[in-house]
């Protein structure tokens, strides 16, 4: 069983960082294969806290390939300050992290034009992106003629190829401010030493992980954001310029998908958002900061407070199903502890029809009246328990439910950042 994918079923910030971490150890490889630093993974290793945007969770353990592959979007400054950030805590980053030539490179012009996207939509309301070149660099990616690929820095064609950008970017993106900054031949030393820097890393992972798999390594493919983020499947346009959910992995990392063996589905025992787009459970009341509160919901990457609200089995089922989820990581139990009840969304009513079944359209999902049960809590803090059965009833039922309606077995139970907050069930 070679392949093993961590995807978050929600809106991004499941867990998926603290989950990778912990399965690392039984596995020879770990590959982020989409998004870029718009991803903020959090592993909470030995007492220590460290917060992760490119640089994939497996990282701590140096026995481990780590590899970025070519389906991410690559800003190489953010990068760098991540590896010496990291080199400067003593964790070891050398030939145990590889670099896809194929990534694409976010340059100084995707970050003005994100800033300009944010201001919104043909519709009026904004993305609210992370404002980390995301969309830009993709939308580069897919355009082809302006795009610039890590494996480009490494050419005496690179020199030419951003003059011509530069000169383009600057004549379509006229009445900006900051266009008239871009200096391409600033840009192109500038991001010449970047890529001196990141040699050694650099490389084709795309033949790397293909030889990995046909040898029977074991692979841990790292989701970022989440399935209702996906470009394809997601809550369109509200969405991020990947495809975030399980039919990612294998365009993303370049594998077949016979590979991929087991899908590992993430949820937080409870919904988040951050940026905009529509949020049926949403709680914008004292439970929404109940949440907000105990689970510590500031963005990781932004510091945004995040939207807060009830767990949505409508959108989690459809997404356990899209991904191929085998099973659930259900995450941050803890943060539900003493509320008096808890809400689980079963159904929406939209336009006065009942559907358990998640809208492809937003402004259906815009008008999705969540159809609620409600569920016991439980009055006790539950972080130091380590066996799931040993979780007061009410939990136990909860998790029992929301298992039954995504229509997924749970495997592992987090109710705490720390890895010895998690209890996995034996399936
Ligand atoms: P990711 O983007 O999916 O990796 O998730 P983030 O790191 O953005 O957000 C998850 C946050 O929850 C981090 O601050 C974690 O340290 C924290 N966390 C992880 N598991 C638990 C848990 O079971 N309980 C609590 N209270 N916090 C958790
Ligand atoms: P992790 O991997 C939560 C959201 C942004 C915005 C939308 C588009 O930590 O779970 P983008 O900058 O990608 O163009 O923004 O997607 N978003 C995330 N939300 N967690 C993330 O990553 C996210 N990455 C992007 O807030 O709504
Ligand atoms: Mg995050």
């Amino acid at each position: 069983m070679p392949g093993t994918c961590v995807i978050g079923l929600q809106w991004g910030d499941e867990a998926k960082g603290k989950l990778v971490d912990l399965l690392t150890e039984r596995n020879d490889l770990v590959v982020r294969y989409q998004g870029g630093a718009n991803a903020g993974h959090t592993v909470v290793a030995g007492g220590e806290k460290y917060k992760l945007s490119l640089i994939p969770s497996g990282i701590f353990n140096p026995r481990v390939q780590c590899v970025i592959a070519g389906g991410v979007v690559v800003n190489p400054p953010t990068l760098i300050q991540e590896i010496d950030g990291l080199l400067a805590r003593n964790i070891k980053i050398d030939s145990n992290l590889l670099i896809s030539d194929r990534a694409h490179v976010i340059l100084p012009w995707h970050f003005i034009e994100d800033r300009a996207m944010n201001e919104g939509t043909a519709d009026g309301e904004a993305i609210g992106t992370t404002q980390r070149g995301i969309g830009p660099c993709y939308r580069d990616k897919v355009g082809r003629s302006y795009a610039v690929r890590l494996g480009d820095l490494y050419r005496d064609s690179i020199g030419p190829r951003v003059e011509r950008i530069v000169a383009v970017k600057r004549q379509v993106l006229a009445g900006l401010a900051d266009v008239a900054e871009l200096d391409a031949a600033k840009i192109l030393a500038e991001y010449r030493r970047y890529a001196e820097r990141l040699r050694p890393h650099v490389t084709d992972t795309t033949t790397l992980l293909l030889d990995a798999l046909e040898g029977n390594k074991r692979v841990l493919f790292e989701g970022a954001q989440g399935a209702l983020l996906d470009v394809d499947h997601g809550t369109f346009p509200f969405v991020t310029s990947s495809n975030s959910s399980g039919v990612g992995v294998c365009n993303g990392a370049g594998v077949p998908a016979r590979y991929v063996n087991r899908v590992l589905g993430v949820v937080k025992a409870y919904c988040t958002r951050v940026g905009g787009g529509p949020f049926p459970t949403e709680q914008d009341n004292a439970t929404g900061q109940h949440i907000r509160d105990r689970g510590n919901e500031y963005g990781t990457v932004t510091k945004r407070p995040r939207r807060c609200g009830w767990f949505d089995a409508v959108a989690a089922r459809y997404t356990a199903r899209l991904s191929g989820a085998d099973s659930l990581a259900v995450m941050l139990l803890d943060v539900l502890s003493q509320l008096d009840e808890i809400n689980v969304c079963t159904a929406y009513e939209i336009n006065g029809r009942r559907t358990a079944n998640f809208p492809s359209h937003v402004d259906d999902l815009r008008c999705a009246k969540p159809v609620y049960e409600t569920l016991k809590g439980w009055k006790q803090e539950i972080t130091d328990v380590r066996r799931i059965e040993d979780l007061p009833a009410n939990a136990r039922a909860y998790l029992d439910r929301l298992s039954q309606l995504v229509g997924r077995p749970v495997e592992v139970v987090s109710v705490g950042p720390d890895r010895e907050q998690t209890m996995f069930a034996k399936l």
